[in-house]
């Protein structure tokens, strides 16, 4: 039984200040008590030490935007898998579309830096996820395929496992448009497939696949009522803790 995820993306949005005023919020929204739900918020680097501090009796786990799949040394400017699980995270997100378009991320990397995840019990949400281009040309369940077998290379059938998958439509990221929930199932269908054809039909069964792309309250509980779809990762209506509470308990 896949447990459900939700999870705050918040971008390069709050620093330790505004962080403790949106964290107190969700608090105080019991947004960590919905049963059978995980909650994770993922704020920036400068801000998780005091997320993990400030959420210590709460069931709200951190996470990371990015690391990089070096250990240690001269990468002037990146992160490591130890220094984020040191730093008390439990997650990770990997391959976000606006690390991909903007600061070149490659299935390559995303599949360094899931093994990376995995090694170090950080467990990575790999986003896959097709532009509006790429969907007119019909093209996308193809290129989620691609994305998701090169994010998963070399991962063996226990370790995939514990990874999370978050399928993002790049043309519904911040932009209000919502993929239909017929949309979201299709092709969280099609993911939970090509994980089947990748290992087996149990593990493919287990493996957490979320949806991300303008989720918010008014549309949480028609997506997350989808039969494939075991969460969010939602960007702008985390950044509320009264709308992140409620798509919480969307279900
Ligand atoms: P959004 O972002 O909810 O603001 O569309 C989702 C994401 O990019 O993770």
């Amino acid at each position: 039984m896949r447990r459900f995820l939700i999870a705050g993306n918040w971008k390069m949005n709050c620093g330790p200040a505004d962080a403790a005023e949106l964290l107190e919020g969700l608090k105080n929204a019991k947004a960590e008590v919905a049963e059978e739900v995980d909650v994770l918020v993922c704020p920036p680097f400068v801000s998780l030490s005091m997320s993990v501090n400030y959420l210590h009796d709460t069931d709200i786990q951190v996470g990371a935007q990015n690391l990089h799949f070096e250990d240690n040394g001269a990468f002037t400017g990146e992160v490591s898998a130890t220094m984020l699980t040191e730093a008390g995270c439990a997650f990770v997100i990997i391959g976000h579309s606006e690390r991909r378009e903007y600061f070149g991320e490659t299935d390559s990397t995303v599949n360094k830096k899931a093994k990376k995840a995995l090694e170090n019990d950080l467990v990575p949400v790999i986003c896959v996820g097709e532009s509006l281009d790429q969907r007119k040309q019909d093209i996308h369940y193809q290129l989620v395929e691609n994305q998701t077998k090169a994010a998963f290379e070399g991962i063996s059938s226990s370790e995939a496992l514990d990874a999370v998958i978050a399928y993002e439509p790049i043309w519904a990221i911040g932009t209000g448009e919502t993929a239909t929930p017929e949309q979201a199932q299709e092709m969280h269908a099609h993911i939970r497939g090509v994980l089947a054809g990748l290992y087996d039909k149990e593990t493919a069964d287990g493996i957490r696949i979320l949806y991300g792309g303008s989720m918010k309250p008014g549309n949480a509980e028609e997506l997350l009522g989808q039969e494939d779809v075991d969460g969010g990762l939602i960007g702008g209506a985390s950044l509320k803790a009264e709308d992140f509470a409620q798509i919480i308990y969307a279900r």
